[in-house]
């Protein structure tokens, strides 16, 4: 086990629901502890750069629309294991594969407004903090 830190968003789906109290609780509740908050609106530029790894992807253009169309709320979470615990509690990226009990199966709409975003490996993690706290060590 080793203590990380990881990137975590709660996207406008859960956030404009009312539905960051109950992510936040998920998170503290197994063990990861908020490190660096802020909530703000991702211009469109801003959301082309964060997800520049999935330009290729067909749904590249509505996810960078979607993320940048309400407040998110932007959190490095830190722990034990932090990434992968992360990716644990958010459960899978489509809410109909996510385990009973993510967040993903509890509150997903769909799996283009799947509540929550982590980091998936210590590189991006690194690149995500960096991206929205730059002063974070
Ligand atoms: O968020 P996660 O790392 O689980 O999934 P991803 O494969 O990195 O995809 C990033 C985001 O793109 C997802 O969380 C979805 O919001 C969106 N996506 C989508 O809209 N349609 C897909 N077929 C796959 C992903
Ligand atoms: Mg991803």
């Amino acid at each position: 086990m080793a203590y990380e830190h990881t990137l975590s968003i709660i996207k406008p789906d859960a956030t404009s629901r009312n539905l960051i109290g109950k992510i936040i609780q998920l998170f503290e509740g197994n063990g990861l502890s908020i490190s660096a908050c802020k909530m703000l609106t991702l211009t469109q530029e801003q959301g082309k750069e964060f997800y520049i790894e999935h330009k290729e992807r067909p749904f590249y253009d509505d996810l960078v629309s979607y993320i940048s169309s309400e407040p998110v709320l932007v959190q490095v979470l830190s722990g034990e294991d932090a990434i992968a615990k992360n990716r644990q509690i958010m459960g899978a990226t489509n809410p109909a594969d996510a385990e009973a009990g993510t967040i993903r199966a509890l509150y997903a709409e769909s799996i283009d407004r799947n509540s929550v975003h982590g980091s998936d490996s210590t590189q991006s993690a690194k690149r995500e903090i960096n991206f929205f706290f730059p002063d974070f060590t």
